[in-house]
């Protein structure tokens, strides 16, 4: 990373919170009675996750997944490991991914397949971010967030080497390709 590069703010945390809510009002329509799995990819996501069920007033259950392709690179290494297994059995369920970016789409690709393979009532996709200019597989979002330009994003739980998740802002560094 460029020593040099200035952190600037893309997206402000009252302009998060107006998209949280209005994925929240989204996905409440859809599954206000579904009693849904929210399944969080980590570590990314938990800060999205945590703030997108609270503006959810319906019962739903919360689980997690690790998944792993970056390690301590910004370059994906294309091959996913699954460091973590979520607890709840999905079979007959209905599932919703949170994710905070969708990038190559090869993580969210990959665990779409691996849980349908669980035979669940149906795999749907909530991005907070979605970069669609850097996309490697063809992935469904199914509640977007904000569409963002091919920057390198940190904040609101994306990291860059670990740091800067606690940011409250979706910052990316002026500066950096
Ligand atoms: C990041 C991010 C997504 C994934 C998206 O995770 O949180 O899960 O990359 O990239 P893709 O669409 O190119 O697959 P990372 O592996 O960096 O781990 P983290 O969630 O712990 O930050």
């Amino acid at each position: 990373m460029n020593p040099r590069a200035e952190l600037r703010v893309l997206f402000n945390r009252q302009e998060i919170e107006a998209a949280v809510r209005r994925l929240a009002s989204e996905i409440s329509q859809d599954y206000r009675n579904k009693n849904p799995v929210l399944l969080g990819i980590l570590r990314g996501s938990f800060v999205f996750l945590a703030d997108l069920i609270r503006h959810l007033d319906f019962p739903l259950e919360v689980d997690f997944i690790e998944l792993s392709s970056y390690g301590s690179s910004t370059q994906t290494s294309g091959k996913i490991k699954v460091m973590k297994k979520p607890e709840t059995p999905v079979r007959d369920r209905n599932v919703l991914i949170v994710e905070d970016i969708v990038d190559t789409g090869l993580t969210t690709d990959f665990l779409i397949k691996y849980l349908k393979r669980q035979k669940p009532a149906s795999v749907r996709l909530c991005a907070l971010t979605d970069k669609p200019t850097r996309r490697e597989v063809p992935v469904k979002i199914d509640y977007t967030g904000f569409t963002v330009p091919n920057k390198f994003l940190v904040g609101y739980g994306l990291d860059a080497n670990q740091k800067f998740r606690n940011l409250p802002d979706i910052c990316y560094f002026e500066g950096e390709a």
